[in-house]
This record gives structure tokens, C-alpha cells and sequence, in this order.
């Protein structure tokens, strides 16, 4: 069993246990404490949102939570004496992606991940700015892959699917994936990644996979230039996204995937998955890639994930990145 923290503790066993009580002898038994230093640890909970119900004689009852992302309650949903990886939860920080990056240059094992309630210089692709208010959830995945840099291609694509599967079970329905990189619902952007890979000679030296998926739409509602590009995981479904279980689920799916990924074991539902959630095949799209712009049919991705368009005129071409746009009907 790894280190677990009295507050971590708690919380299972609070969680264990519902909608019965547990005794301050037991939580005092299982934590190897005193029943004041029990106390003590639940005030602490307390101050960060949660409420208990004591009842006399009997114990306690976990009867309030917190909606901002809570380290505790993410790892006890995690059971992280189980659970692979380590989650660190910020309040506050640049970008998650930059955090990571600094961490493995500190050494930091891998792997881990970085969760933050807001960024102040959240970044998309093409150097462009991620707006991170509080409320939406940037996340940021640290590993040092033992694989050649040639399959790196596939590895945001097969994290996008992943995320896309465990998205649908959440929201009950499936998101599209948008080459190579988006997360849409409704034809509105719900998520972006970025993948970082460091290298060296010839391999991976590490490489931070991050997240931003929205969850709630700003306070106020979305800014004129997003309201019909943007949307929530909470507005698709018309129901509150518990940011927490969805947190602890995604970092599961996420370490999971990855190991999925480094075995090579990932290959036998890759493509399925992607045709699955695969926005773009068969409309007519439009890819820019450096100063070429080219319009033609979405034909899906070839094993190495690059993105097949047949134009109107001349043989199937393959992208390894490029943006693409939808044609209107
Ligand atoms: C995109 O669609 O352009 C990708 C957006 C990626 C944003 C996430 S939020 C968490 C992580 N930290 C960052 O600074 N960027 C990624």
C-alpha cells in the first residue's frame, strides 16, 4: 500500500460506507491515530468544503463535498492505494503543460499528472491562447515513453479516442474527434489536447500530454466570438459535471491508455475507435499545412495516423499535421 493521506483515508472510508455511518474508532483504527487527531484531519476537510454529519454515539456521514477540484477526494475516488500514477492537484499555475515539463527536468518519476482550477497562460496549438478560468479542467499527463519518436504520430490520436470513450460514458452520448486533435459535441469544440515530446538523438526523451476540457460555460455565459464554436461536457447534457469523479476517471483512463499505448496492445481497437468517432470522413474539408491550403474528401487516417484527403482532381494525399476546416454545406 502506498502512503496515503489521513484525508485520503477519511474520505474512503466515508465513501466505503455510504449512506451508513463510521465510527471515530474505527477511522482512529484504520489511520493508527488518536480520535482528537481523527478530528483534527476532518476539520482540515471542513475548511476545503466538505461537511459530515455526526451523529451521536454512532459516527460520521459525508453529507457535503466540494465542486472545485479536491486532491483528497480525487485520490479517494481513485482508491489511489490502487490506482497507477500520481495525481498532483494545483490551485494555480502557468500552464499545466509547462509544470510537467518542469517537473520532469526536476526528475520527477513519471508517471504523473498535473490538474490546476485555473491557468494564467494556458496554451493551445499554434502558440494560441487556452482560456483557463476556473470551473473547466486542464490537465496535464507526464511520461517517459520507451518508444521510437516515428510512433508519436498515433499517440495524441489514441489518447483522443480514449478520451472520447470515457467522455460517452459520462455524458451518455459520443463525442466526435476532430484530426487530430479536438473534442466536439454538436459540432461545438468541448476539448483540445497538446502533446509536448522532448527528444534526443534518436528517441523520446519525455512527453507531456495535456488536456483542456470544458466542463461548465463561464461565468456569463461564452464570449460572442465562441457561443457557436464552444461548448460544455454540462451543457451537452443538461446536468453538472461532478468535476472531481470525472477527474479521478480520467486520470485512470488516461494512465491506462498510455500503458495501452507503450505495449503496442492498443492497435487492436485503434482504428475501430477511430472510425467510431471520427468527424471528418467522407465531408469535404479543407487542410492548411505551412503555406499550402488544399480542399478536397476526408478519407479517414492511415495507420500512422496521418490524415488521407482525396482531392477533387489527383491521387489520395496523407498530412502528418496541418489545421483542417469543415466546407459548409
Ligand atoms: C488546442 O485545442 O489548441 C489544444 C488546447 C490544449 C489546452 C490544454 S489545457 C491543459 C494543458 N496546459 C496548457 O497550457 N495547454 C493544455
Amino acid at each position: 500500500m502506498k502512503n496515503r493521506r489521513p484525508e485520503t483515508v477519511i474520505l474512503q472510508a466515508l465513501l466505503d460506507a455510504e449512506p451508513d455511518v463510521v465510527s471515530g474508532a474505527a477511522l482512529a483504527r484504520e489511520l493508527g491515530m488518536s480520535r482528537v487527531a481523527v478530528w483534527q484531519h476532518m476539520e482540515k476537510l471542513r475548511d476545503q468544503g466538505f461537511a459530515f454529519e455526526a451523529m451521536h454515539a454512532k459516527g460520521y456521514r459525508l453529507t457535503g463535498r466540494p465542486s472545485a477540484l479536491n486532491s483528497a477526494l480525487i485520490d479517494a475516488y481513485r482508491r489511489a492505494d490502487k490506482a497507477p500514477g500520481v495525481v498532483h492537484v494545483l490551485d494555480e499555475v502557468d500552464s499545466t503543460n509547462d509544470e510537467a515539463l518542469r517537473r520532469l527536468s526536476a526528475d520527477e518519476a513519471t508517471p504523473f499528472a498535473i490538474l490546476a482550477r485555473r491557468q494564467t497562460k494556458g496554451r493551445g496549438r499554434f502558440g494560441r491562447v487556452w482560456h483557463s478560468e476556473s470551473g473547466n479542467l486542464y490537465a496535464s499527463f507526464a511520461f517517459r515513453p520507451e518508444v521510437e519518436p516515428a510512433r508519436m504520430q498515433t499517440f495524441t490520436l489514441w489518447m483522443g479516442v480514449s478520451l472520447c470513450e470515457l467522455i460517452a460514458k459520462f455524458c451518455r452520448t459520443s463525442p466526435a474527434i476532430k484530426w487530430p486533435n479536438d473534442i466536439l459535441f454538436d459540432g461545438r469544440k468541448a476539448g483540445g489536447m497538446l502533446t509536448e515530446a522532448r527528444m534526443d538523438a534518436d528517441r523520446i526523451r519525455d512527453l507531456v500530454f495535456g488536456l483542456g476540457l470544458n466542463l461548465a460555460p463561464p461565468d456569463g455565459g461564452w464570449p460572442d466570438e465562441l457561443a457557436d464554436r464552444a461548448i460544455s461536457l454540462g451543457e451537452h447534457t443538461r446536468q453538472p459535471i461532478d468535476a472531481n469523479r470525472f477527474a479521478a476517471a480520467l486520470t485512470g483512463r488516461v494512465f491506462q491508455a498510455y500503458q495501452r499505448f507503450v505495449n503496442g496492445d492498443y492497435t487492436r481497437d485503434f482504428a475501430d475507435l477511430w472510425n467510431a468517432h471520427d468527424l471528418l470522413r467522407g465531408r469535404v474539408i479543407t487542410i492548411v499545412q505551412g503555406s499550402r491550403t488544399i480542399t478536397g474528401t476526408a478519407r479517414g487516417i492511415d495507420d500512422e495516423g496521418s490524415l488521407l484527403l482525396k482531392p477533387a482532381h489527383g491521387p489520395v494525399e496523407r498530412f502528418r499535421a496541418g489545421e483542417v476546416t469543415i466546407a459548409k454545406k
